[in-house]
């Protein structure tokens, strides 16, 4: 006896290939390594291992953002889906992560999900977390995107009531002006059955932020230092990351968390794909993400800027973190 094969609704739309995504991190570290100060930009840390080192950091007594951000959810899905009134749910980045679950479920409990758009740089990511949703959530149709945020947007498709989010706090990557361009894309794509649901990390205590990004097990140094070898295999290049410290520091002028590698010795590093040598002094700093932390009136400022009116704002008991629900305006 054979059971009919199982047909998913499943459809992916490749706008970055491999080679495309190559290209773009050759790019970044050909002008990230000629830059002064040097800087490699944080997209780049999610490699397998990357991808593993960060999970685990989600787990750090430190790293309070991701488990602030579920409780959120937990406590307020269920009201979410009901004031984006969507059909629809697009999520930026992230991938696999149970959060979205939390919001997955909340959706088909009020039986309002038509389609679930996930939207990540990893094809192979994207597919298995598409085949995941669309057998758990069937009748639901999942159409995968792949691509970059900061360039592909557009191609997210427009049909229906969309609900899009873009949680973890990922926006805080943004530099200033990076984060304003990606919100006006961003608004530019809604119509007014849309919504925007946004994951931000707010401002709090130094010490708190500092440990956040520099834990005692050191699970972020070795998340830090793991682009070194994404750079080493993916370029040719032959960093040693044992001659990078970690350093976490908070930039209060800019309310940001920068993460940074400094040589500890003075030395060259070839990249032999780029052709390129770059000269390491001892004590320099190359810079490797920031992670901004926002105050509510300043996020409410942004999204007005860009044509969103904020509408609903949510917190953790302690005021750690905020997930805010904007429309356009
Ligand atoms: C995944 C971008 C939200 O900025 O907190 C965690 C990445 N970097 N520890 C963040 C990260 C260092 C994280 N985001």
């Amino acid at each position: 006896m054979s059971k009919p094969p199982m047909t998913a609704d499943v459809r992916v739309d490749v706008h970055l290939t491999p080679e495309e995504l190559r290209a773009a991190l050759r790019e970044d570290v050909a002008s990230g390594l000629r830059a002064v100060p040097k800087d490699l930009p944080p997209k780049w840390f999610y490699d397998d291992r990357g991808s593993q080192l960060f999970d685990e950091i989600t787990r750090l007594p430190e790293y309070y953002p991701t488990r602030c951000e579920r409780a959120i959810l937990v406590a307020h899905a269920l009201e979410i889906a009901a004031l984006s009134n969507a059909d629809t749910l697009v999520e930026l980045g992230s991938g696999t992560s149970e959060k979205t679950r939390l919001l997955l479920d909340a959706f088909a409990r009020r039986d309002q999900l038509r389609r679930f758009v996930p939207f990540d740089v990893s094809e192979a990511t994207l597919r298995a977390a598409a085949e995941a949703v669309a057998a758990e959530y069937a009748p639901v149709a999942v159409h995968a995107v792949v691509g970059d945020f900061e360039r592909h947007l557009a191609t997210i498709p427009r049909d229906g009531d969309r609900l899009v989010m873009f949680l973890g706090g990922t926006i805080g990557n943004l530099a200033p002006k990076a984060r304003h361009d990606f919100l006006r894309d961003l608004a530019a794509g809604l119509g007014p059955g849309d919504a925007f649901l946004l994951g931000t990390d707010l401002v709090k205590d130094v010490d708190r932020l500092v440990r956040a990004y520099d834990d005692a097990a050191g699970v972020t140094a070795a998340f830090n230092r793991n682009v070194l070898e994404v750079v080493n295999r993916e370029l040719r290049a032959d960093f040693v990351p044992g001659r990078f410290e970690h350093v976490a520091r908070w930039d209060a002028e800019q309310e940001w968390i920068e993460m940074r590698l400094r040589s500890t010795v003075d030395h060259v590093v070839e990249v032999r794909d780029l052709g390129l040598r770059a000269v390491f002094s001892a004590g320099e700093d190359m810079r490797t993400e920031i992670s901004a932390k926002f105050r509510r009136e300043r996020i409410e400022e942004e999204l007005r800027d860009a044509g969103l009116e904020l509408r609903h704002w949510w917190t953790d008991p302690a005021g750690d973190f905020a997930l805010s629900l904007s429309f356009p305006a």
